[in-house]
């Protein structure tokens, strides 16, 4: 990989040096694979999930004779949006020309598959022609039995995989499971960042992925160890930034990865020779400045209600009894039942997250930035 020219990466992963920590974590993953286990990984928004699988699936890229597909359903409404993902992401790895590509495209060929390219990408598209419900349940088996068959390792990350819950077929996990138990070669990784949905689907005793996965959790990055990562991703360049700079930006941002990348790479960019306090408010400031139209837009689409709701969580940072007289009163939110209809609102929209376990949950705003932002006003 290239040297970048910020090494603050915000939008892909820019390699090993670039990537701060999570060194247990990715040894994790990597000793999942290894033994073939399966693995859910979850975590809050932003925290670094499709960060995390880019990284392990750069270590492994070295290793022969194992092959990394990565696939994001984020944008897939049903079993037919979810098989065609698959398919593209397959062909992605194993381009048509030789190989298992080529013996993969002779098989899909079965499917009648239609190529296109994306225009503002480049990246190719791939859809399958299936129109029966029947043939549709049966492509996706058969597609990982494709690649079961090819004598090499796969592993197959799925992310937003809670997506799957909003499709309207309800056999989704029911149909992947029972291809699963006949793989030999293909590991997974389910990703995911709603909790709630997460949990449903690998938790619940009832369900068919019940058991069957090592479950990895991401928290934010230890405090120290993100402070030497910026230290070290500054000095590189001879630039200079102080330790209590450093600590006003872990203080903004919660430590929370997608914010301290942000802020860190945009501070990086003015080149200052040494960065001050100066330099990393008015950086937050046109943060804020481009931010404010999406924010302001919130609240045109949230109720007074939900709204007053935010600015109180906001103010607070993270509230550990919401329903208390307490809270309640301090912010005027009304009752009890009102505040709970609202942060019930607020956590579906993903405005707000609650994280913890049943003793020690707590709420705060999910958009760090936003949470900044709302304190000011
Ligand atoms: N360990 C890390 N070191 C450096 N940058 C990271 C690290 N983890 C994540 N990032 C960066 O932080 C940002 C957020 O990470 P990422 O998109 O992986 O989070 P996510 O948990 O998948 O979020 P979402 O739930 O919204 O998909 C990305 O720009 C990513 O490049
Ligand atoms: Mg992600």
């Amino acid at each position: 990989m290239e040297k970048p020219t910020n090494p603050f990466g915000i939008n892909r992963y820019l390699g090993a040096e670039y990537f701060c920590d999570r060194e247990v974590e990715t040894n994790m993953l990597l000793s999942n694979i290894a033994q073939q286990k399966h693995t859910t990984l979850f975590a809050l928004r932003r925290l670094g999930k499709s960060a995390l699988i880019h990284h392990v699936f750069h270590l492994l890229s070295k290793k022969r004779n194992q092959k990394c597909i990565y696939v994001d359903i984020y944008a897939t409404q049903n079993l037919k949006d979810l098989t065609n993902q698959l398919a593209k992401s397959i062909y992605t790895i194993f381009p048509e020309k030789k190989g298992i590509g080529k013996s993969f495209w002779e098989y899909i060929k079965l499917f009648r598959p239609t190529l296109s390219v994306d225009e503002l990408t480049g990246a190719p598209e791939l859809s399958l022609d299936i129109a029966q419900p029947k043939q549709l349940e049966k492509t996706i088996p058969q597609l990982l039995t494709f690649l079961d068959q090819q004598n090499i390792k796969i592993v197959i990350a799925l992310d937003e995989f809670q997506q799957i819950l909003t499709y309207p077929e309800k056999n989704i996990e029911a149909i992947l499971r029972t291809v699963m138990q006949q793989l030999q070669n293909v590991t997974f990784i389910f990703c995911g960042s709603n909790q709630t949905m997460m949990h449903e689907i690998f938790n619940s005793a009832k369900r068919p992925f019940y058991g069957s996965c090592s479950n990895l959790h991401l928290e934010p990055i230890e405090r120290k160890v993100y402070h030497d990562f910026i230290t070290k991703m500054f000095l590189n360049d001879t630039y200079k930034i102080q330790d209590d700079a450093i600590e006003y930006i872990l203080d903004f941002t919660n430590g929370y990865t997608y914010y301290t990348q942000r802020l860190c790479h945009d501070i990086f960019e003015q080149k200052q020779k040494t960065v001050t306090r100066e330099n990393i408010n008015q950086v937050i400031l046109s943060i804020f400045y481009e931010m404010k139209g999406n924010f302001f837009q919130y609240r045109n689409l949230l109720t007074p209600t939900q709204w007053h709701l935010l600015n109180a969580l906001a103010l607070e940072e993270r509230v550990t009894q919401p329903y208390t007289r307490h809270f309640i009163h301090k912010y005027n939110l009304g009752s009890s039942a009102i505040v709970k209809r609202s942060l019930e609102s607020l956590i579906e929209k993903e405005m707000v997250y609650k994280n913890g376990d049943t003793e020690n949950v707590h709420y705060a705003v999910y958009d760090k930035f936003l949470m900044r932002w709302l304190q000011r006003k």
